[in-house]
């Protein structure tokens, strides 16, 4: 099957999508897309807007109408940044595997709840235990992403320099925190690049 050429970013809510895919863009000449963000701006409205206002499905829907909009335009050379729900619909996984190469970002649920716990932007985490929550949301999606995904990338690549990173600028964790992103993404980047066998495996 012919795949356009586009790294698709799917996983659940928090696991680093729109911030490595805007990484990706920046770093490699890839244009940015997020599926919530072509669904917003069509729709004059937020994500949370259009749950209250017509359910989760009608959402579902304009989901997937957004992922067929983009085949039919062949987009191509982007990076797109998918829904975390987006993958649960068999038709969308067909979908996504023609649109490009499907990674699938993995975080454990700790780091998530971080991550998490102050956002109100999410309406299916909205009241109630996070932790229990997303425990509930990953054991019921994790087969999904599993069997969308071309590839998995474990978000927490690239933590072995974490130590020293933080220990090299103890006086500047902002700086330190920077830093260790912006290895934590290359090498998300080098794994993406050397499974997929586009570019020679290179040391940053
Ligand atoms: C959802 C994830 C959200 C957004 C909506 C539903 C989900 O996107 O599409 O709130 O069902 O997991 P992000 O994964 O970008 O947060």
């Amino acid at each position: 099957m012919d795949k356009l050429d586009n790294i698709i970013l799917i996983g659940f809510m928090g696991s680093g999508k729109t911030s490595f895919g805007k990484w990706i863009a920046k770093n490699h000449g890839r244009n940015f897309y997020d599926t919530d963000e072509l669904i917003e701006s069509s729709q004059l409205r937020s994500i949370s807007d259009i749950f209250a206002e017509n359910g989760e499905e009608y959402f579902r829907e304009l989901e997937t109408d957004t992922v067929r909009r983009m085949l039919d335009d062949k987009v191509s050379g982007g990076v797109i940044s998918v829904g975390g729900g987006l993958p649960l619909r068999a038709e969308n996984r067909r979908l996504l595997k023609r649109l490009g190469t499907v990674v699938y970002l993995k975080a454990d649920v700790a780091e998530l709840v971080k991550r998490l716990e102050k956002d109100n932007t999410r309406p299916l985490l909205a009241g109630g235990s996070l932790e229990e929550k997303i425990n509930r949301l990953i054991s019921e999606r994790s087969e999904f992403y599993e069997e969308a995904a071309d590839l998995e990338v474990d978000t927490s690549a690239g933590a072995d320099t974490v130590a020293e990173v933080s220990g090299a600028s103890a006086s500047d964790s902002k700086a330190a925190a920077a830093e260790m992103k912006e290895r934590s993404f290359r090498s998300m980047y080098e794994k993406i690049m050397s499974e997929t066998g586009r570019e020679p495996k290179r040391r940053f």
